[in-house]
Order: C-alpha cells, then structure tokens, then sequence
C-alpha cells in the first residue's frame, strides 16, 4: 500500500475510534436525563463503531501495514435534550461520510483496487447509518414535546440489539 494511502487509513481508524467514545460520551448523557431506550441505542452504537475501527485494523493487518495509533480527540460535548443529540449525530455521521468517500478517493487514484472494493462496506454503512439517524430525528420531530411519544420513541430504540459487523475482507473481527 502506498504511503499516504495508509496513512489516511490510520486516520480513518482515529476517527473511528473517537466516534466509539462521542456515542459513549452521548449515551452517559441521555441515560443521566432519563432517555434510557436511547442511552442503550447509543451504546449499541458505540460498540459498532469500535468494531468499525477494528475491522480497518484487520484490514491494515492483511496488508501487512502498520497502523499509526493516534490521539482521539476529546469526544465531550453539551447537549439540550435528546433531539439535539441525534441532530448532532446526523451532522457527525455526514462527516464520517465525507471521510470515507475521500479515503476511497485516495484509494483509487493511487491505483489501489484492493483497498477501494474494501471500503466499499463503510460507503454502504454511512448510508445506513445517516438513514437510521434521519429516521429518529423524523420520529422525534413529530413527538414535539408529547411526553407519551417520546417515551415510546425510547422505548422502541431500547430495542436496538447490538449486531457484529461482518466486514467482506477481514475474516471475522474481534
Ligand atoms: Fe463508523
Ligand atoms: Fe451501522
């Protein structure tokens, strides 16, 4: 793999990882305000983000490439109410998605097939998951301030179960 190709792969993997702790950091927050569906829901999704950072580990792994490890960055933020928290996962998840589509960019103009057809799981998952997101804020926009709504809205994303993403190209993940 080339340079600058593995490098942003690295990156990649930074920002997985700080999504891991930004659904984390979100979750502590909605649990702390009584959204305890959406506590869980948001924890589902940060197990599932670290599985996206490790499936880009594996993938770095097969490549026989090292991965550079770095800093995540402070994944705090302050939130006003459970609609704002997903407002702010739709505007993260839509520049997760700007960052694959260049990492995939980068794959292609190095010439690098491989590594492209890979990323074509993650190109397909940020569409799911700025779907899945769009589709709460659409349930959460309707509820208004109806308390009886919003607790079934909680409790319909307290059904979430966390799901093991089998990533095509490296094997079975950890
Ligand atoms: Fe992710
Ligand atoms: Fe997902």
């Amino acid at each position: 793999m080339k340079e600058p190709l593995s490098r942003a792969f690295s990156a990649q993997i930074n920002k997985e990882y700080f999504s891991a702790f930004f659904y984390l950091v979100m979750s502590d927050y909605l649990d702390a305000i009584g959204f305890k569906g959406a506590a869980s829901w948001t924890y589902v999704q940060y197990q599932e983000e670290l599985a996206h950072a490790q499936n880009l580990v594996h993938y770095l792994h097969a490549r026989n490439e090292n991965v550079k490890y770095m800093t995540i960055a402070d994944p705090s933020g302050e939130w006003n109410g459970i609609k704002d928290v997903f407002l702010s996962i739709l505007k993260h998840e839509e520049s997760v998605t700007e960052s694959i589509s260049e990492l995939a960019t980068l794959a292609m103009q190095s010439g690098d097939h491989a590594a492209y057809t890979f990323l074509h799981w993650y190109i397909a998952e940020q569409v799911e998951e700025e779907g899945n997101v769009q589709d709460v804020i659409d349930k959460l926009q309707i509820a208004e301030d109806n308390q009886n709504a919003l607790l079934t809205i909680d409790n319909l994303l307290g059904a979430r179960v966390y799901v093991e993403p089998i990533v095509p190209g490296v094997g079975t993940s950890i």
